[in-house]
């Protein structure tokens, strides 16, 4: 692992701020990317997430604080100049050509072709070769590149993303959840891709909703909220149940715990509402792997 102390990170934002319109996005956010590490950004819907990283990958500007890439102050005019820089994104919905064939997809705008001027042509040997043997590098054993894409399970696509992304040279690839629409199994397979990926000496952004997807694969946490960081911490700063009890609101039921324990001073009925609330945070922040909370 890395030297956190000392290392310049490959993509370091400070004191972030971002806004649409009237609506303040993001506020007062940090990150840190090192090479060969996870840094996993995780929030509730709305919280600033896909923001975050439309700023990374030069789809917008954040309008305060600053965005350094391997220690240099950045500003990007469009998703290109953050490639050129070594910046991959992989979105959910990813850009596939259904029909065309994995190796296809795989050189997809970046074909291979051998020959030279008008008598040029594609290099279909080089790049089936090629997608085979990357894939497999990436543990991925797919029986025939030939086949469409279309016919790979979300987790499989998922993965021939990613490794078509360290294949083109990226040092930092960012994930947009991509293991909300997968079940476990799939998930457990883009998982360890993440981690293949991080490995191979990248610094990865992984965005969830899921603290058990993050845990087991993040070096680095952000926990939003909001627009606001709700907590920055490093794996061995906190615990997976602690990092469950955030996602799962106990900052935010303290808090309104407290403020109901002011007003209650004056109000019995709150009273009892307060030490409730109170109760719910200490089991939330105390149970070993709390399971899923009931609906309301
Ligand atoms: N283009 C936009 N114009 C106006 N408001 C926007 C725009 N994009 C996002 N927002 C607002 O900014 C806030 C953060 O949105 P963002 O998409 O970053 O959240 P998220 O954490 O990715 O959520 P989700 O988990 O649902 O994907 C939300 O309140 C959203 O409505
Ligand atoms: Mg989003």
């Amino acid at each position: 692992m890395s030297d956190i102390l000392t290392e310049t990170p490959l993509v370091r934002l400070t004191d972030c701020e971002k806004r649409y319109g009237n609506i303040i996005a993001l506020t007062g956010v940090s990150l840190e990317v090192h090479a060969g590490e996870v840094t996993c950004v995780l929030g509730d819907n709305g919280a600033g997430k896909s923001t975050l990283i439309k700023i990374i990958a030069g789809m917008h500007q954040n309008d305060a604080g600053t965005y350094e890439v391997e220690g240099e102050r950045v500003r990007f005019a469009s998703p290109r100049e953050a490639l050129d820089r070594g910046i991959a994104t992989v979105y959910q919905d990813l850009a596939v050509v259904s029909l065309m064939p994995v190796w296809r997809n795989f050189f997809l705008g970046s074909e291979v072709r051998k020959g030279a001027g008008p008598l040029s042509r594609l290099d279909i040997g080089f790049m089936r070769r090629t997608t085979k043997t990357e894939l497999a590098n990436m543990g991925i054993d797919l029986r025939d590149v030939d086949q469409p894409i279309g016919t790979l399970s979300g987790g499989e696509r998922q993965c021939v993303a990613i490794a078509r992304a360290v294949y083109f040279g990226a040092k930092v690839l960012i994930l947009d959840e991509p293991t909300a629409a997968l079940g476990v199994k799939q998930a457990g397979v883009v998982l360890r891709y993440i981690v293949r990926a991080k490995e191979r000496g990248l610094g990865v952004v992984f965005i969830t909703h899921n603290p058990h997807h993050a845990y087991p694969v993040g070096d680095r946490f952000l926990i939003l909220n909001r627009g606001r960081p709700l907590g920055d911490y490093t794996r061995d700063e906190i615990t997976r149940e602690r990092l469950t009890a955030l996602m799962a609101g106990g900052e935010e039921l303290e808090q309104l715990s407290h403020e109901l324990q002011g007003a209650a001073a004056t109000d019995t009925e709150l009273g009892k509402v307060a030490q409730e609330l109170e109760h719910e945070v200490a089991e939330l922040s105390a149970r070993p792997m709390p399971p899923e909370r009931p609906a309301p």
